[in-house]
């Protein structure tokens, strides 16, 4: 078959190595940007007169009718014609004819891919920042149930001091919170169009680079044509936002794949985001949020896959660049997937509000309540943290909780305790008296879920 680009050629390649140079197997999904890109180039020839009406109308009739095709799925790619742009230029011209030839004036593939790419983003950046959205609801959803259930909060995953459980959600609103700014403000840079921007060098034609942008509903236009086609710091970008956003995600998940074992038992998943074991039928297994935490890592490879294709390129456009395309394409289905999944997990689970209840009961996690306690009767708090350690050591070898010491254990540790320290070191009482704005109590983690719905647009 004869390519478009044929000319100056004597012979043609074997079918291996087209194969190998040709991109149409992933990049037809930007087949709808590809049309909606040309169908606004081919307006805005129009409009300067560099295309008459007839050509343009003729030309504009094809790309509607591609477009319906393409919806109807019935397209036929082929790897001779190497990529999108070149299946559907071919189309074009065996349906209306050489004058679809007159399409590819004042354009490039460079400048042609640059800008399906930004459209394509545009979209799917959209979408994504929808879908953070309808998972933070659920996020606040669930903690407005459980802000007065107790559980431990941890450092060093050891009991550290008791928290509302709903106070934990929420950090993770607030992680998605970042996400979505860092995607919105991404929205700058990616709605930017570089059509217009030629191979390399902009066009000798009289076109308007500002009216293809319009008709592409981009805000701007990129100031330099050779920075137009050759950069993908907007995909970088994406590939970085997505990262952190899949890093946050992991550590979610990570969390509740502890909190579903039966060691913690904090929770239980729906059985309709669980799995079964082929051969042990007792087990319900976290999948979803394994594989939630295991696609974390093809997301990151992504970003070191695009940064290290650019690192050595010179201006202006390399076929290294078409690297940059199933990379992206993949964390947005990666993204996607995870973030819906994610919702439905967490809107579904069960949250064992008595396991989580006596799990605060028994442990230490009160003991800073102790220390407080002293220091706020003027003891040094590194004096009261010396008192409560070998309190606690105490119980450690008498088998019991702080709550458990009769008072006059207590007060032979120092005699500064009376006995309204059994108030003070209830669980309840130790979150309610966080009150410092951020904290845990009540009050402000109350503060804190008006302030996050103020966020969800
Ligand atoms: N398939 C190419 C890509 O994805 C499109 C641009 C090709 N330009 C060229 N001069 N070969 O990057």
């Amino acid at each position: 078959m004869t390519k478009l680009w044929g000319g100056r050629f004597q012979k043609s390649a074997e079918q291996w190595v087209d194969e190998f140079g040709a991109s149409i197997e992933f990049d037809q999904k930007l087949v709808m940007e590809d049309i909606d890109g040309s169908i606004a180039h081919v307006q805005m020839l129009g409009d300067c007169n560099i295309l008459s009406t007839d050509d343009v109308d003729i030309i504009l009739g094809g790309l509607v009718q591609l477009k319906q095709l393409a919806v109807e799925h019935k397209l036929e790619f082929s790897i001779a014609n190497e990529d999108i742009h070149l299946n559907l230029e071919k189309m074009l011209i065996d349906l209306i004819g050489p004058v679809g030839g007159k399409l590819h004036t004042g354009r490039s593939r460079n400048d042609q891919i640059a800008t399906d790419m930004h459209l394509y983003l545009k979209n799917r950046v959209e979408e994504i920042i929808e879908l953070i959205q309808v998972f933070q609801k659920t996020i606040v959803n669930q903690a407005e149930d459980h802000i007065e259930t107790l559980a431990p909060g941890y450092t060093h995953l050891q009991r550290a001091q008791p928290i509302s459980f709903a106070h934990h959600l929420m950090a993770y609103f607030w992680m998605l919170e970042r996400d979505k700014e860092r995607f919105l403000d991404s929205m700058k840079r990616i709605d930017i169009s570089p059509l217009g921007s030629g191979a390399l060098a902009g066009t000798t034609f009289p076109i308007d680079r500002k009216l293809s942008a319009d008709y592409l509903g981009f805000s701007n236009v990129y100031a330099n044509s050779m920075d137009a086609v050759s950069d993908r710091d907007f995909i970088v970008e994406f590939l970085s936002n997505s990262s952190l956003l899949m890093t946050h995600l992991s550590r979610f998940a990570e969390e509740i794949i502890l909190w579903s074992s039966s060691e913690f038992n904090f929770i239980e998943l729906d059985d309709s985001f669980s799995t079964g074991s082929s051969i042990m039928p007792q087990k319900k297994n976290p999948d979803m949020a394994e594989l939630i935490r295991g696609k974390t890592g093809r997301v990151f490879g992504n970003l070191m896959g695009l940064l290290t294709t650019l690192k050595g390129l010179p201006l202006a456009y390399n076929k290294d660049m078409q690297e940059d395309k199933e990379g992206m394409f993949d964390t947005v289905e990666t993204i996607v997937g995870s973030l819906k999944i994610f919702e439905g997990m967490i809107r579904t689970m069960t949250v064992h509000t008595k396991r989580l209840h006596d799990t605060v009961h028994k442990d230490f996690s009160n003991a800073t309540e102790l220390a407080d306690y002293l220091a706020a009767k003027g003891l040094p708090f590194r004096e009261a943290h010396e008192v409560t350690g070998k309190l606690v050591f105490l119980c450690i070898q008498r088998g019991y909780f702080l709550l458990d010491l009769p008072l006059n254990d207590l007060q032979e540790a120092n005699s500064l305790i009376e006995e309204d320290i059994y108030e003070v070191l209830s669980p309840l009482a130790a979150v309610r008296r966080r009150n410092s704005l951020g904290g845990t109590g009540f009050n402000q983690v109350e503060i804190q879920i008006e302030e996050a719905k103020k966020r969800l647009i």
